[in-house]
């Protein structure tokens, strides 16, 4: 869950590769560092902490080479240290490397090498990849343009694990290369130079044109040419993506952070992810073709995807179950890739994932696909690896998200899923179409009332501002609203580091009332008529033992006695948490900027989690 960046062309790479590290901080932020050929040597820049301290260190400004490659850590082997950091240099200090990804036997690799007189500086995974290419350079008797391409293909086909790389050398010293197995990596083309990234947003203020990797591909750049070759070194042609995504998306435009600025977005996030599919009779998604013949013979539909992403599955199930009557199992990618879940042909399984990279729920997808079941990814990012695996994929447009704290993404996909719910169920035709147009309706307005909570947020920084300094919160909701309720416990655990807990209300008797006492902070959400007396009884259980409770409501449901009350709009409640959320992305947001913390980059996380 590193970020990798390089440059190749005519201008000064090193402020670019800066440029870029700076927008992939969200993958990793406790080292950084940088590469460059200078004067026929490879110069390596490199520490513990943020770029912004990479960028003040001595000399950096002095590197004035044009084939560059950089990166910032977030550490998997060997704890954050000048040592650790990347890239990497083989003992002759001819080859220089970055890398993300874990490579699995660099004990058996780091212990061959070993055993042919190689030493080691880091107790990383990562320095077995310049040596490894050293060493296969070395064996190498041809002496022609290819010997490094050569090296770095026989090294690749050594690695066990998952990789990113980019490759500089003084053997080599105006081409650069590079290669992906189950991490990601992008190439920008530019006019006579070329961008090289973990993912787009890092370098879309330079170029519109990518290349996206696939797995076990090798790419030799040059200032004027990208060469794409497979694992035996047999060079193809790559086809050349065009993205809309503006640079604009990617500042914070006015925002104090990033996570502030996409709440913010959300009314525009789910316009664009709503796009013209409820606008004619029949919902239309484009990428998606499922026969009626095929939906009958359906038998369970699995939703399976890791933290915020599952949180959606959770919210959806209830559509799916009531609109198209198929059992939803709803299930986390890391158990479930493990568990030998039930699956054949009659099963369909849907992946939700922001970023497209994540590891567990792409090996669950896999999974799923060796089982014979139909697999459909519902992702933010296009061309991401989970789309080049699923044999259907559907986008949530919601725009690149940057926080590593997720909420637009989680709205989006909400919304998505639940209008791939309804499609099931115009499908199927198990359902009364007056119900489904009124939901249709219900989703239209989801926008203006997002734009409605998003006026009124006083009332919740006043919360935030008297229960910052709490150790524990509880969340509490039934239905939907208890769903929901597990996102903004996630929300707060994430910035706030405040330890929370969410339950379904109707548990509370059965173990958790234990721990409320004077003073316990309990955020209770309750949008469903059908459920609100039982929901008031529970919020009075924990009243009566002293809790301060701050309470999510609808603007129809009467809330006699209850101090702290936030109201959203009304709507219909298999959707009224795409509503009730946007209070809890606030209430975590507000208390970790009281807290002084770093709302956007919380310790120990990443915005995308490439490895197991
Ligand atoms: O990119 P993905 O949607 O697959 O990521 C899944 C989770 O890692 C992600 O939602 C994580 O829980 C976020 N930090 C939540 O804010």
């Amino acid at each position: 869950m590193c970020g990798i960046v390089g440059y190749i062309g005519y201008k000064k790479a090193t402020p670019i590769l800066i440029n870029g590290l700076l927008r992939l901080e969200y993958r990793g932020y406790d080292s950084a560092g940088i590469a460059t050929i200078e004067n026929n040597e490879i110069v390596v820049i490199k520490n513990k902490g943020r770029v912004n301290t990479l960028a003040n260190l001595d000399g950096i400004d002095k590197l004035e080479g044009t084939v560059g490659i950089a990166h910032t850590r977030w550490a998997t082997h060997g704890k954050p240290s000048k040592e650790n950091s990347h890239p990497h240099l083989d003992n002759s200090k001819s080859i220089a490397v970055v890398h993300n990804g874990i490579i699995e036997n660099y004990h058996e690799l780091k212990k061959f090498l070993t055993e042919k007189g190689y030493k080691f500086l880091s107790t990383t995974d990562s320095e077995v990849i310049p040596n490894l290419i050293h060493y296969y350079f070395n064996q190498d008797s041809k002496n022609d343009e290819n010997r490094l391409l050569r090296a770095v293909k026989n090294t690749c086909k050594d690695l066990k694990g998952s990789y990113a790389i980019e490759i500089l050398s003084i053997y080599n010293k105006d081409k650069m290369i590079v290669a992906r197995k189950d991490s990601p990596l992008v190439i920008g083309r530019g006019l006579k130079e070329s961008y090289i990234a973990s993912d787009i947003p890092a370098i879309l203020s330079y170029t519109k044109d990518f290349y996206l990797l696939d797995d076990n591909e090798i790419v030799e750049l040059s200032k004027d040419k990208i060469k794409f070759y497979n694992n035996e070194l047999e060079e193809f042609e790559k086809p050349i993506k065009s993205i809309e995504w503006g640079a604009i998306s990617v500042e914070k435009d006015g925002y104090e952070d990033f996570m502030l600025k996409e709440i913010n977005e959300q009314p525009r996030a789910i316009r664009e992810t709503v796009g013209a599919k409820l606008d004619n009779g029949k919902i239309e998604i484009e990428g998606l073709e499922f026969s009626k013949e095929y939906l009958e013979s359906l038998n369970k539909i699995y939703i399976v995807a890791c933290g915020t992403a599952m949180h959606a599955g959770l919210v959806a199930k209830s559509t799916f179950e009531k609109f198209c009557k198929i059992p939803v199992e709803v299930d986390i990618a890391s158990e479930f890739r493990y568990r030998d879940p039930l699956i054949d042909e009659k099963t369909l399984c849907i992946y939700i994932s922001q970023s497209g990279e994540t590891a567990d729920t792409i090996a669950a997808l896999k999974l799923a696909k060796s089982k014979g079941a139909k697999t459909l990814a519902i992702t933010n990012v296009i061309g991401s690896s989970i789309t080049r695996e699923a044999d259907y994929s559907i986008y949530t447009h919601a725009g690149p998200e940057i926080a590593v704290a997720s909420t637009k993404a989680y709205t989006s996909q909400v919304v998505l899923l639940i209008i791939v719910g309804m499609y099931f169920a115009e499908k199927l035709e198990r359902i009364d179409v007056s119900i489904l147009k009124n939901l249709k309706s219900d989703i239209l307005k989801l926008p203006s009332q997002i734009e409605e909570i998003l006026k009124s947020t006083n009332q919740i920084q006043e919360f935030a501002r008297k229960v910052y300094k709490e150790k524990d919160m509880f969340f509490l909701g039934r239905g939907t609203d208890y769903a929901v309720s597990l996102e903004g416990s996630l929300k707060l655990k994430e910035i706030s580091y405040i330890h929370s807990e969410s339950y379904a209300a109707g548990e509370l008797k059965h173990g958790p009332i234990a721990l409320i006492e004077n003073g316990v902070t309990v955020v209770a959400t309750m949008t469903n008529p059908d459920l609100v007396e039982k929901s008031i009884s529970n919020i009075q259980e924990v009243v009566t033992r002293g809790a301060k409770v701050f309470v999510i409501t609808s603007e129809d449901i009467k809330n006699d006695g209850l101090s702290w009350v936030i109201k959203i709009p009304k709507t219909n409640t298999l959707i009224s948490p795409i509503l009730s959320v946007i209070p809890m992305q606030l209430f975590a947001y507000y208390i970790s900027k009281e807290k002084g913390l770093d709302v956007d980059k919380p310790r120990n996380l990443a915005k995308s989690v490439t490895v197991e």
